[in-house]
């Protein structure tokens, strides 16, 4: 799976997005170590603290069918009336989460700045920036499992 095979998922994901109070659709795509790939989108609440991020939507998909090994994520987002979307990393709380399952030196978190959204089908490796991190970049001197002996 290439990242911008990756990012066309996440991209797919984010048409799903709920989200009638932000108007900001994010997607997401979760890589698991045997392939495997599980979409999420934003699901927004009128309660607005239950909203849960697309990550968090991939992450928890994944978990509760058995998956918690997994290798890279792929995230877009933007709001819902731009034809360019510009890069859109994981809150902390998603990078926290991640900070569960996911080993900070390797896993991969896979951005993308991407124009011409209108026709998803029409997208190709020209139409995006990619910007990609490892987890330790994004969440530096986590807290995790291994802090609990776990
Ligand atoms: N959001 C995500 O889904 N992922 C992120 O990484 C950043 C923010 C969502 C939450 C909320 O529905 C909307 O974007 C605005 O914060």
């Amino acid at each position: 799976m290439t990242d911008f095979e990756l990012i066309k998922l996440a991209l797919e994901a984010r048409e799903m997005a709920y989200t009638p109070y932000s108007h900001h659709k994010v997607g997401a795509a979760l890589l698991c170590k045997d392939g495997t790939v599980f979409k999420g989108c934003n699901v927004e609440n009128a309660g607005y603290t239950p909203t849960n991020c697309a990550e968090r939507t991939a992450v928890f998909k994944a978990v509760s069918e058995g998956y918690t090994e997994f290798d890279a994520i792929a995230v877009v987002g933007g709001m819902d009336n731009l034809k360019d979307l510009p890069v859109c990393a994981p809150c902390g709380v998603c990078r926290q989460v991640l900070n569960e399952f996911c080993e900070p030196d390797t896993f991969k978190v896979v951005l993308a700045a991407v124009n011409n959204i209108e026709d998803l089908t029409k997208i190709s490796p020209e139409d995006m920036q990619i910007v990609t991190k490892s987890l330790k970049e994004l969440l530096p001197l986590g807290f995790g499992p291994k802090n609990l002996d776990i």
